[in-house]
């Protein structure tokens, strides 16, 4: 496969330390890493740098409110931020301090080669400041009267100050942008930008009078002043490089991809490309935007008191199991929804069930029938000709999804893969081979097995770095620093007929739910279970029921509620079924359900439905029911 191999640099927001870590910032963090491990993996020389923002009003009032002088304050928590994301194993390779001296040199640098430019010059200003943004904020933006982002009223302010000559790159920034399509994904964002450049573009505020704002860093060519944070900022994915002349900022400044949350769409969007115009820098190759994780019917914030901990989460759950979460719940770019009832969901379903019980079932039968050693393949059939073609289409996608950012359909495609091999061992029935003494054909079916998990492992790597070094050791794989196969050169029977394996304990526990419904207590004895009318074993069994496993869903036009599914019940059915509140279409493919498939054909939204999909009903939700583990499409339930 051909691997683009130009170096490969990441970032996420530089976290301010007005607040301690939560789960918003350790997701962009864990998308940095995943990315920067992928490209680590397949030898793409690689740069991934995340840090701290130090300077600015918001981190004096913190520090104040903590009574602490501001220097021993954002030492201690950026030091939280570093020990959170050493914590969660975050491959850094420079995590920087926009107190840090070297920092500190290149945005004077930039500063004064911008001025010297002609495109930054003094001027009185008079508007309305919000403190919570710390800039000047236009009327336009404001809603009835306040900040939409910190819900008060901005003050008016009047003070002499230096700006920068934004207003001169707006044409510029458009046709960059016009001309370079996938310079802000996904293209929602893209367009929220061109949007904002609509209207005409004002010159942006750069500097704090020193005597109101002491904590920053002072203007070269004016001493009294300070930089404003966002100039000081974004100036950090070129200092922590070594800008100007290090090698390291010439070998990686070209692969630049920044990621950022939504919120701070406009600096990445609009001054950051401006500022690095008229500083004479190139601009950075792509920004990554994503969405909020929401709590809740709102965004998380320390100020609603919603925050979720993510080192918490870790100690809960454990670390890949939280990553694994994060990446498949989320769709960049859209906003998700937290909750821990979903976090265990997905352990549960993906992880415990799907991949969990098919590594230790297939480990188990190579035990059980091979004394732990890997057969040697006889005669290999078209079914396992296919698994070897389902995993190599598998890689492709999903490396083209992961560079594209589509975690969430990555992972959908890998599973698809595991789902396929879950089948594979149904169909193939290794515990009839091994009775019936079908020695070569159990061998081959065993080699298949063994080399597909090897697949999966290796294709993990990046999203579970723990867990998919456990797999593969007792695959008795070799790490790939030690030796051991190498992601960029991924090939079909690899795994050497002898290899020993390794047993170990289960991979993803199961997981109790965590919430169990309180207990009935002596005062308020459990009510009696309110059933429907009792049936007799003859009106049961005139039910119909089938596992059926979805191949199509798509929206019904007009109908918020209904999706059109296409479902192998044994033969495709097409089945109308209220979910589309609980589920997007996309992620339904390949799931199996239970079905009716004997009930009279009915029209719902004008569409004919020939069955229908058995859910259940929780807390007004709708969870679909299905099999414990994968069976043949058209298998009866009775
Ligand atoms: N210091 C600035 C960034 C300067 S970058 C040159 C800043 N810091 S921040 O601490 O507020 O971090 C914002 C970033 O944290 C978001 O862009 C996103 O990466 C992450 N998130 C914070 N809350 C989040 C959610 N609720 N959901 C997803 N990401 C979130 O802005």
């Amino acid at each position: 496969m051909q691997i683009n191999s130009k170096p490969f640099y990441v970032t996420t927001p530089i976290y301010y330390v007005n607040a301690e870590p939560h789960i918003g910032h350790a997701y962009t963090t864990i998308v940095g890493d995943t990315l920067a491990r992928f490209h680590r993996l397949l030898g793409v020389p690689t740069f991934f740098q995340t840090g701290t923002d130090e300077h600015g009003e918001k981190v004096v009032e913190a520090a104040n409110a903590k009574k602490m002088p501001v220097r021993d304050y954002v030492d201690q928590i950026s030091g939280k931020f570093q020990a959170a994301w050493d914590a969660l194993e975050i491959s850094y390779d420079n995590f920087i301090r926009t107190t840090d001296p070297a920092h500190i040199r290149v945005v004077q640098d930039i500063l004064q080669k911008v001025f010297d430019r002609g495109d930054i010059y003094f001027s009185e200003y008079a508007g309305y400041y919000c403190y919570g943004c710390e800039r000047f904020v236009l009327e336009r933006e404001l809603v009835e009267g306040k900040c939409p982002d910190h819900l008060v009223k901005p003050t008016f302010v009047k003070e002499g100050n230096y700006f920068f000559r934004m207003s001169r790159y707006q044409d510029w920034l458009i046709d960059h942008i016009q001309g370079h399509p996938d310079f802000i994904r996904p293209e929602r964002y893209r367009n929220e930008v061109l949007a904002f450049l609509k209207e005409p573009l004002e010159d942006l505020c750069l500097s704090r009078p020193k005597a109101r704002v002491p904590w920053g860093i002072p203007l070269p060519f004016d001493d009294t002043y300070v930089t404003y944070v966002w100039f000081d900022a974004l100036i950090n994915y070129l200092s922590g490089l070594g800008y100007p002349d290090s090698p390291t900022f010439r070998l990686f400044w070209p692969g630049c991809q920044h990621l950022i949350a939504k919120d701070i769409l406009k600096p990445h969007g609009i001054y950051w490309p401006t500022m690095l115009h008229a500083a004479g820098v190139p601009l950075y190759q792509h920004l990554h935007v994503h969405g909020y994780w929401q709590l809740g019917a709102g965004k998380m914030s320390k100020s609603l008191g919603n925050i979720v901990e993510p080192l918490n989460l870790v100690q809960r759950y454990g670390l890949d199991q939280v990553r694994y979460f994060f990446l498949r719940e989320m769709v960049y770019g859209l906003d998700a929804a937290f909750s821990e009832e979903a976090v265990v969901g997905r352990i549960n379903a993906d992880l415990a069930n799907d991949l969990g019980n098919l590594f230790s079932r297939s480990l188990a039968m190579l035990f059980k029938y091979r004394q732990g050693k890997v057969p040697a393949p006889a005669t290999v059939e078209p079914q396992d000709q296919a698994i070897q073609e389902l995993a190599q289409a598998v890689w492709e996608d999903y490396r083209t999804l992961l560079t594209g950012l589509e975690f969430h359909k990555a992972l959908m495609r890998l599973w698809e893969l595991i789902g396929e091999v879950n089948r594979y061992i149904v169909l193939n029935e290794p515990w009839r081979l091994h009775k019936e003494q079908e020695h070569d054909r159990l061998d081959t079916v065993l080699y298949t097995l063994v080399e597909a998990l090897r697949w999966v492992a290796m294709l993990l790597q990046p999203i579970m770095p723990g867990s998919a070094a456990k797999m593969l050791a007792q695959l008795g794989q070799a790490a790939e620093g030690e030796g051991g196969w190498s992601l960029s050169s991924l090939a079909w029977g690899q795994i050497l007929p002898g290899t020993s394996l390794q047993r170990g304990d289960p991979l993803f526990p199961r997981l109790e739910i965590l919430t169990p419904a309180p207990a009935p207590t002596a005062a308020a004895p459990a009510a009696p279970l309110q059933t429907k009318e009792e049936i007799d074993l003859t009106t049961f069994r005139h039910l119909d029921l089938r596992i059926g496993t979805i191949q199509r869903a798509e929206r019904i036009a007009k109908s918020d509620k209904l999706l059109k599914l296409v479902v192998d019940v044994g033969g495709p059915r097409q089945v109308v079924a209220g979910i589309a509140q609980e589920y997007q279409p996309e992620d339904l493919i390949g799931k199996q359900v239970l079905v009716v498939v004997n009930l009279k054909p009915a029209k719902l939204m004008g569409v004919e439905s020939h069955g229908m999909l058995l859910a259940a009903k929780s807390e007004g939700r709708l969870v679909l029911v299905g099999p414990e583990s994968p069976v043949l499409p058209g298998s009866p339930v009775a």
